[in-house]
Parts: C-alpha cells; sequence; structure tokens
C-alpha cells in the first residue's frame, strides 16, 4: 500500500488549489523575497513543491526556482500553471528524503508541510532537513512552515482543520503524546469527483526539537516565529495558538559544518 501523502496527493491538485490554506502565496512570497534581501541571483529550491504556487510566483517575480515533489500529478499541474502563468519552472519528480542536486541552491523553501513533517518515522523527516542543508550553499537560507506542537497540546486539531475545509475533511483525529503524533482519517473528493479515506500520520515539532534538529544539520541561525496563513511576518512570536510555526535559518558558513 502507498504511503498515507502519496494516496492523498495522487489526485488532488486542482482541489488543493482551492483549499482555503493556499489563499496567501502573494504576501508569503513577499516574504521570502524580503528574507533573500531582494537579490534575484539567489537561486531558490521549494522542496514538496506541490501545484508550484509558491515556485511560480518567485519565478514571476525574477527568480530562478526549481520545484521538487514526489507527485507526478502535483507536479503535472504545477507545470500546467507555469505555463499559463508564462513562467519557466524545474519542475523534478525528486524525493526529498533522498535528492542531491550537483549545484547548491542559494536558498531553500519548504512551505505548508512541504514533504516536512509528513513522513512516517521522525528519521525520515530529519533526512529531509540534512538533504535540504547538503542542497545549501555555506550561508545559503532555509524558510519554511511546519506544524506546532504547542498547539495540540492546547486544542483540538480536527476543529481547526475542518473549519475552512474544502477539500479535506478530518475525523477520528487522535495526537499521541508519546510521539507529538497527530493520527486521523482525511476524507477528500479527489479531482475525479471520488471521495476517498486515508489515515494520516503527521509529526508536530516543538520548536526546541526543530533548532535542535537543525543545528545538527549544520544550520548556523535559527529563528522561529508564529504563523499564519498569507501573514507571514518575523514581529509575531509563536504562541501555542499558532497552528503552524514560521522557520527562518541560515546554513553554516562552511560546507563541513
Ligand atoms: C501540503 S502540500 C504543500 C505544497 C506546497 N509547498 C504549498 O505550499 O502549497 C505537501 C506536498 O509535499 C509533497 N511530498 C510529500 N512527501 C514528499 C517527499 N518525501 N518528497 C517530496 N515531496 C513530498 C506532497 O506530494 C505535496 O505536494
Amino acid at each position: 500500500m502507498r504511503p498515507w501523502y502519496e494516496e492523498l496527493f495522487g489526485n488532488y491538485a486542482r482541489t488543493y488549489d482551492r483549499e482555503v490554506f493556499t489563499k496567501g502565496t502573494v504576501q508569503e512570497v513577499d516574504f521570502i523575497e524580503a528574507e533573500l534581501g531582494g537579490d534575484r541571483s539567489v537561486t531558490i529550491l521549494d522542496v514538496g513543491c506541490g501545484t508550484g504556487r509558491h515556485a511560480i510566483e518567485l519565478a514571476r517575480r525574477g527568480f530562478s526556482v526549481t520545484g521538487i515533489d514526489l507527485s507526478e500529478n502535483q507536479l503535472t499541474r504545477a507545470r500546467e500553471k507555469a505555463i499559463e502563468a508564462g513562467v519557466a519552472v524545474d519542475f523534478l519528480r525528486r524525493d526529498a528524503r533522498s535528492f542531491r542536486f550537483d549545484v547548491p541552491f542559494g536558498a531553500a523553501i519548504m512551505i505548508c508541510e512541504g514533504a516536512f513533517p509528513l513522513m512516517e518515522t521522525d528519521a525520515e523527516n530529519a533526512a529531509i532537513l540534512a538533504s535540504v542543508s547538503q542542497a545549501l550553499r555555506p550561508g545559503g537560507r532555509l524558510v519554511f512552515t511546519t506544524l506546532n506542537a504547542l498547539f495540540p497540546l492546547h486544542r483540538s486539531i480536527q476543529a481547526f482543520t475542518n473549519a475552512d475545509a474544502v477539500g479535506v475533511v478530518t475525523a477520528e483525529s487522535r495526537f499521541d503524546l508519546m510521539t507529538f503524533r497527530e493520527h486521523a482519517v482525511v476524507t477528500v473528493t479527489d479531482d475525479s469527483g471520488v471521495e476517498k479515506s486515508v489515515r494520516t500520520d503527521e509529526r508536530f515539532y516543538a520548536p526546541s526539537e526543530i533548532t535542535w534538529l537543525l543545528q545538527t544539520h549544520g544550520f548556523a541561525s535559527v529563528e522561529i516565529f508564529g504563523c499564519q496563513v498569507g501573514a507571514f511576518t518575523r514581529a509575531k512570536p509563536l504562541t501555542p495558538d499558532d497552528f503552524e510555526m514560521l522557520v527562518v535559518a541560515a546554513r553554516a558558513a562552511t560546507r563541513e559544518a
């Protein structure tokens, strides 16, 4: 049987783009652009790029972008959207746990749970950070958003995720305090109109874990902020009310680190 994230993203690209949480792309790219100092010479890797919403917006602004994803279906839609937008983006099928590029990138993004933290084991999620770190030049920046473990300690994930649901509806949500994993059943009506249910397994990380993991994988500076879709800012501290956290990290100045 295919892993749950391959099942979910197997035929969901058009419905995905109607989800409420995909509607803040332009502001999110404003933030990413500012974090890169507006420098168009910085090459960008979009990990778990999905249907390419950030990659395409960055390309529209003059950046050279490569998007990688495990789902051929998401990538097909991304390529169609890039043609519609009149921009060139390299969309490649790669597994975020094990990819390698010969030429390092100047920056990487991994937005809205792009691959990390969807893997079934903590080791696989860590492998994603290791691969991203390898793919960055010394000093290269990583901007990503990921699930905040402080949130489910205080609130119901199911109520939050169902509030604005378009394609996926969450049921049987259980947050395991020993593993910080949410096990749930999501029902999605896919792009062919077929309803299917998938058992999900997502890892919520404590901010201290993220800092430690990134430091372990060669990142010298790590900053963590609160995260709201379409309102990325350094001004918002992370709290237990944030479903996701916004992380800005920089690769150490030497490749050995
Ligand atoms: C929630 S979507 C996020 C897409 C995009 N970053 C965005 O902001 O809309 C998660 C994406 O991660 C991809 N993904 C899951 N596991 C992956 C892996 N191991 N390697 C690469 N991509 C993966 C899925 O196919 C899906 O497109």
